[in-house]
């Protein structure tokens, strides 16, 4: 964990705007801590989890993996760090939370690494990507994943973005012969070893994704070193039995990549284009987070985030949309549009769309620029809504909701403010415990001893619980988390 500090970078990115922040944050007694005082607001029955983002803005203050309960109380905080991805997958068929961590690029890419941490927070794998990038600032980085993608495979492998600055001839798209763009690639890396079992890149299928079909078309002010073109920005990789789908925000398309790096087909978010005919409730645009599930020869269910907004096109709203894909006719029918038609978003950028359970049917989806993550359950009905920012000052690149359970490897944390002789005010936090409901409060007779004589308990009340105890013989006190009569984790002595 101690290697894990680094500084936060609090640059605004994209698409951030410069508003003035004045969103309210939490301050407590036993934590350097102030996250966002999330604000929850429920309107229906929702699926059991904890909420997961990591918000970036215009300040250090609550930038962090965060994890909140749904009354809104905090659960875990991470390091003051620039965080995305942060929430729960399977790996080596245990629960674990995953998160890349770095720092973020104007550009809209990033540098990091993704982290693994088991049950107890302990980081049990950090995967990285060594191979022979070049970056816009020509500076060499430890580790070149990019912010987009960390999915964890059910072959216990990570699939993740990388962005690479390279020289290319941009006539076709009205540029000069040696100009710079990004290229899009994404790789397969094996958790357990670090070793890469898979690599794509976009410029080497030119035939197959034309630079010229790119929705971003390439501006004057693009194609330097330093300002490289960004024509298909890579945003998500999902894994197939035989390939992988890929999401290019530029080209509003999902893309099929054949194990053997052929692109089998396009699917257009817009009528008329790509290898599908897709019905008129199916069209997106600047998507991100393309899900895939059950899939055959035949079809399969994608889902994908449709922010449809950028700062210069229509404004429309963002939707959750998700689709039967026939494979056999190519042809695209829409099953589920997700909105809220009392808060309709239009997100600029960033986002996610994910399925909770194949049970309920219930999504939640991250609103990326706009600070929200939203439940909508089986029956496309908005039943929750979680606002942890100013809108477009504040982001998460994508927002989780997912179950967990955690008893940290570090111990609660404890502070006693003496208020007379005999009497305390004792605040009790355990960052990241999930399983402990209340506390044991011990006064002890010296600050090594061992026979301390219990003095009261009291229920858990969020992330810090207060409480005022009198009687207190000594000027040591030490308390106990635990879940009815069992202990979980013991703080140290605290002398007052
Ligand atoms: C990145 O691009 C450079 C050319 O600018 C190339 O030499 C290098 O091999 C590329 N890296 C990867 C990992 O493809
Ligand atoms: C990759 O496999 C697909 C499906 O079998 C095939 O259509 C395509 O031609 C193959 N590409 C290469 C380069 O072998
Ligand atoms: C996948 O198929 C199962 C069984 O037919 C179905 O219950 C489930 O809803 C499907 N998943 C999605 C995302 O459509
Ligand atoms: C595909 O098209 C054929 C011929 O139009 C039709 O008979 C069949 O039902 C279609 N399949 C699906 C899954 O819609």
């Amino acid at each position: 964990m101690a290697r894990r500090a680094f500084a936060a970078c609090a640059t605004l990115l994209l698409s951030l705007e410069a508003v003035a922040d004045s969103f309210p944050f939490l301050t407590l007694e036993t934590a350097p801590f102030t996250p966002p005082a999330i604000q929850v607001t429920k309107s229906g029955q929702t699926d059991p989890g904890y909420i997961f983002v990591g918000p970036r803005g215009n300040q250090d203050q609550g930038t962090a993996a965060l994890i909140y309960d749904e009354d809104g109380n905090l659960v875990y905080q991470g390091p003051t760090e620039v965080t995305a991805n942060f929430k729960v997958q399977k790996l080596f068929n245990e629960d674990v939370i995953t998160f890349w961590a770095g720092n973020m690029m104007d550009l809209g890419f990033g540098y990091g690494t993704v982290h693994i941490l088991d049950n107890t927070y302990r980081e049990i794998y950090t995967v990285t990507l060594q191979d022979h990038f070049v970056s816009p600032d020509g500076v060499a980085r430890d580790s070149y994943i990019d912010l987009h993608e960390s999915h964890v495979t059910d072959r216990n492998t990570l699939l993740v973005t990388a962005y690479n600055v390279t020289q290319q001839d941009l006539t076709p798209v009205g540029g000069d012969p040696d100009e710079y763009m990004l290229n899009g690639m994404f790789y397969e890396i094996d958790i357990a070893t670090n070793e890469i079992v898979y690599s794509w890149n976009a410029l080497d299928h030119l035939a197959d994704i034309p630079l010229e079909k790119s929705r971003q078309g390439k501006a004057k002010d693009f194609g330097t070193m330093e300002k490289p073109w960004d024509a298909y920005h890579i945003n998500s990789v999902e894994l197939l039995n035989d390939g992988y789908i890929i999401s290019l925000r530029h080209y509003w398309s999902g893309f099929y990549v054949h194990n053997n790096g052929t692109v089998m087909w396009q699917l257009s978010g817009e009528q008329g284009k790509g290898d599908f005919t897709i019905d008129e409730a199916a069209a997106f645009s600047w998507q991100h987070d393309i899900r895939v599930y059950n899939a055959t020869e035949e079809g399969m269910v994608l889902s994908l985030f449709n922010n449809a907004n950028t700062p210069t096109a229509e404004v429309a709203p963002t939707t959750g949309l998700s689709f039967a894909v026939d494979l056999v006719n190519r042809s695209v029918k829409t099953l589920r549009t997700l909105n809220d038609p009392d808060d309709v978003i239009h997100s600029v950028s960033q986002g996610s769309y994910h399925l909770m359970s194949e049970e309920s049917n219930h999504v939640v989806m991250g609103y990326g620029s706009i600070s929200k993550v939203k439940e909508f359950d089986g029956d496309n009905n908005e039943v929750m809504t979680a606002q942890f920012g100013d809108d477009n000052a504040v982001a998460s690149y994508r927002g989780y909701k997912c179950e967990w359970k955690a008893t940290p490897f570090w111990q609660p944390a404890l502070v006693v403010q003496r208020t007379s002789d005999s009497s305390a005010k004792i605040y009790m936090s355990w960052n990241g415990a999930t399983e402990y409901d209340n506390w044991a409060i011990y006064s002890a007779s010296a600050p090594d001893s061992t026979d301390n004589a219990f003095v009261t308990s009291i229920s858990r009340s969020g992330f810090e619980t207060a409480i005022e105890v009198g009687s207190l013989d000594t000027p040591y006190v030490q308390v106990v988390a635990r879940k009815d009569s069992t202990p979980l984790g013991t703080s140290p002595i605290v002398n007052f």
